[in-house]
């Protein structure tokens, strides 16, 4: 008895952080022998692991879109402590979702222990108007994590993501150069540029929280040496320090560190580290003068520099 109740803590120990839908196969997966959990009688996504329950997260990673929100998550759930939501669920951006309530937003999050804090990513949230006093409303002392990259980079990702869903689904696509310019300018209404104007976005953040609540990950860095990084954000959450070398082992084919841990070897998704287009030199030179004074503005509204060309 005591072997089979070790066996299920086992199975529910490898499955707590995992996404709901996960959860509702693990009772299933000890039908293999007899126990607690093959009573039919128990409907299998109805039982939580034992001692778990959803909250509300403790943190959030609020964006920026193409900036290493899901690389920063899938790494930060290396920590024991902290339960990583599968989903994103625009929870704040979107009204259709906020007036379904609070009680709808927790479902959507992972089952967790309660020594464990509950971590979600929403990267559309910084450019949200509506985000920030929405977060605020729910939990005023909730901390936040931000991960930026060098906005122009973020600019042609973004173009990137959007023209490879774009051929996937058979749609015209433009040349990156007749995105960004218009007229012989700059189109700077274009909304890749616009997502990039961190000073801009950052001001809003700052009316509803304090700086000592926003934690900025450098992404830049965060892909070529993650691991300072990641003690940086254990401290700043006020967890042990958990995550270590050997969690990451570098991929030689994909250019980019790989995850390790609890036994498994996990990589990033196809679709993240995709190769830039070529981008015509003075239109990227045009690009990067524009961000000069915003990134200055954001240097001083943060009080850190980061190295944006
Ligand atoms: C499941 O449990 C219930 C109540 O504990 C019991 O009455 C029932 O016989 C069990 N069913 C099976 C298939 O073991
Ligand atoms: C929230 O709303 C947006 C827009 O309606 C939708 O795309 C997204 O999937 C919703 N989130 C969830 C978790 O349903
Ligand atoms: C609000 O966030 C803080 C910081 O993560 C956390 O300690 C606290 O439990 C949260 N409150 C609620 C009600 O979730
Ligand atoms: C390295 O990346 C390649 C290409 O994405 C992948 O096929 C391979 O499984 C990875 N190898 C390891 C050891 O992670
Ligand atoms: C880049 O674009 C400019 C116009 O914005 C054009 O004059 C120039 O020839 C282009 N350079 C190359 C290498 O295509």
């Amino acid at each position: 008895m005591a072997g089979l109740l070790g066996s299920v803590f086992l199975l529910v120990l490898q499955t707590y952080a995992a996404p709901p839908e996960f959860i509702q196969v693990w009772p299933s997966a000890s039908t293999s022998g007899p126990g607690l959990l093959a009573n039919e009688t128990v409907t299998p996504s109805l039982v939580p692991p034992p001692g778990t329950s959803k909250h509300t997260p403790h943190s959030i990673i609020i964006g920026v879109r193409k900036g290493g929100t899901r690389a920063l998550l899938e790494m930060l759930d290396i920590h024991p402590e902290v339960a990583a939501a599968a989903t994103e669920v625009h929870f704040f951006d979107w009204d259709e979702n906020y007036s379904k309530g609070l009680e709808w937003y927790r479902e959507l999050m992972p089952y967790s222990y309660p020594h464990q804090i509950t971590i979600e990513k929403t990267p559309g949230y910084f450019t949200s108007p509506l985000a920030p006093a929405r977060i605020r409303a729910m939990n005023s002392s909730i901390r936040l994590l931000l991960i930026l990259r060098d906005p122009a980079e973020r600019v042609i990702s973004d173009y990137t993501q959007v023209y490879f869903n774009r051929l996937e689904n058979h749609k015209p696509v433009q040349a990156i150069e007749d995105m960004l310019v218009r007229n012989g300018a700059l189109n700077t209404r274009y909304k890749a540029i616009q997502r990039s104007l961190y000073d801009v976005h950052m001001r809003n953040w700052l009316l509803h929280f304090p700086l000592e609540q926003i934690h900025i990950v450098d992404g830049d860095t965060l892909i070529r040496d993650p691991l300072p990084e990641l003690q940086k954000v254990e401290r700043f959450l006020e967890l042990p320090p958990r995550i270590v070398a050997s969690n990451f082992y570098f991929n030689q084919t994909k250019g980019f560190y790989c995850i390790r841990s609890d036994g498994r070897e996990r990589c990033l998704h196809e679709s993240k580290g995709r190769p830039h287009p070529p981008v015509n030199s003075t239109v990227l030179q045009q690009l990067r003068s524009y961000f000069r004074q915003h990134n200055r503005n954001f240097y001083r509204l943060v009080g850190r520099t980061f190295n944006w060309h």
